[in-house]
């Protein structure tokens, strides 16, 4: 596993107990993961602590850089495998994974260390439109296509099946008949800025 930013971080471990620390895995833009973060920026009681990504070149990087968040890179064999990034996730002494915008399917022995600590969010209201292959632009598209009046968000934990953990949350913005999949995509995400760290405030704190 790669580390992509350079500087160095300084872990509070006295106040570990009271802190929840949480690691991010998106595999591109990372516009989410930049909006919790800024949350969560100045809280006593949750810290972004880490972004992991699958991809190198994804601007995902480029942001935890510029928050000042340490972020690496990993192979898929190593994702599958696990070792490596459970041991980085201790390292960092993570509660908690939360997926933003994350294209693979999370390998077991992630899913068996982290029981109902995984969340992730999808663009759409599950249980439609989701499932394998289902993200980005093809899932509004696919919500196009079928004639929804209707798309959103869902927030949900993480099992051995793609969007199919529980639902912790959702919500929902108007598909207007001229909407495009861009159009439905700036709508949701704007739900997702609006509502993904609140929810995940409320389940990492229990509250
Ligand atoms: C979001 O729409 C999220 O719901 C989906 O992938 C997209 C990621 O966008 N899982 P960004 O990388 O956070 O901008």
């Amino acid at each position: 596993m790669q580390k992509n930013c350079t500087f160095s971080v300084f872990l509070c471990k006295n106040n570990a107990r009271f802190m929840k620390k949480i690691a991010i895995f998106a595999s591109g833009s990372g516009s989410n993961a930049e909006n919790i973060a800024r949350y969560f920026s100045g809280s006593r009681e949750v810290e972004i602590s880490l972004i992991l990504s699958n991809r190198k070149d994804a601007f995902v990087h480029e942001r935890a850089k510029k928050l000042g968040i340490p972020s690496y890179t990993f192979h898929k064999n190593e994702f599958d495998e696990g070792d490596l990034i459970l041991e980085t996730l201790r390292q960092y002494e993570i509660d908690f994974i939360v997926l933003a915008g994350f294209l693979l399917k999370v390998s077991q022995p992630i899913l068996e260390a982290f029981p109902n600590r995984i969340i992730n969010i999808h663009p759409a209201l599950l249980p439609k439109f989701g499932g394998k292959g289902m993200y980005g632009d093809r899932v509004h598209q696919a919500v196009i296509d079928a004639g929804e009046k209707v798309s959103g968000i869902s927030i949900h934990y993480v099992n051995e099946h793609y969007d199919e953990g529980n639902i912790i949350f959702q919500a929902t913005c108007e598909v207007l008949p001229d909407d495009t999949a861009d159009n439905v995509a700036r709508k949701v995400h704007e739900l997702e800025y609006k509502h993904f760290p609140k929810i995940i405030e409320k389940v990492v704190l229990n509250i």
